[in-house]
């Protein structure tokens, strides 16, 4: 997989994920990140990227052309044209769906803004997808653009080692992680669960899948709507459900 990023903060990405996993992932090959910046494609003398919007209002816009030439680097850099994702908070909400597709890409390009956006044009001509990553406004595409790759690069091959595997984790089915422990086997009075002590293993899975059910069920329950369960799952999330309402009818 190769980011490009095109943005006028090269720095800010290059030293955000030049570390831990994804730098050890960039060292290793297995991702390559190019951050191009738009301000080397200004054709102003004073390297000017952006200008006071038509129809008047507050801020600045970026202009279309600096944009265009840094996203036409890229296209003759690969030979073709990529996908290209502008980072704004009118995009789709990016989600662990939108990561699994992105992952199967080549290449994909990153367009970060900043000020008040960019000129309609540029956009129109070469953005493909319009991402958010949630519902707040940042100063600029760049954080969003490093939180996509991030978990995007958790599903390019070789970059997770088993152990990190990205297949046991929280959204795996649909359902959240369950609770992880580790020594001392008591810690503040608090005790480790019988189960993971017992060294039976199917007892165990048993537990950790139960605790994931439970879990989903109380923090986020609009995920169990696409999770696939067993019969005997389903049995044991109906149990739950009239538990839980049993409480907040009848709080201790
Ligand atoms: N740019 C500014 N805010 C953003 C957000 N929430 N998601 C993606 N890009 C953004």
């Amino acid at each position: 997989m190769h980011y490009h990023v095109l943005t006028l903060f090269p720095d800010m990405i290059t030293q955000g994920l030049g570390t831990s996993i994804i730098g050890r992932a960039m060292e290793q090959g297995f991702i390559q990140l190019s951050a191009t910046n738009i301000r080397d494609y200004s054709s102003n003398k004073h390297m000017k990227v952006d200008d006071y919007p038509y129809g008047g209002g507050a801020g600045m816009v970026m202009q279309a052309e600096p944009v265009y030439g840094a996203y036409q680097s890229v296209v003759e850099k690969i030979g073709y044209k990529p996908r290209v994702i502008y980072l704004t908070p009118q995009g789709s909400v990016f989600n662990q769906s939108m990561v699994e597709e992105f992952a199967n890409e080549k290449d994909l390009v990153f367009l970060c803004g900043h000020y008040e956006g960019i000129d309609e044009r540029v956009l129109e001509e070469v953005v493909t997808d319009y991402v958010s990553i949630g519902d707040y406004v940042l100063t600029g595409g760049e954080l969003p653009s490093m939180v996509m790759i991030d978990a995007i690069s958790r599903f390019v091959p070789g970059v997770l080692s088993n152990e990190e595997s990205a297949q046991f984790e929280s959204f795996h089915d649909n359902l959240l992680e369950y609770p992880q422990y580790s020594r001392p086997a008591e810690w503040k009075g608090k005790k480790v669960p019988d189960v993971l002590l017992s060294g039976h293993h199917a007892n165990i899975e048993k537990w950790r899948r139960e605790q994931s059910i439970l879990r989903t069920l109380l923090r986020r329950p609009e995920l169990l709507e696409e999770a696939s369960l067993t019969k005997k799952e389903k049995e044991y999330l109906e149990k739950l459900r009239l538990e839980v309402g049993r409480k907040i009818e009848n709080p201790e």
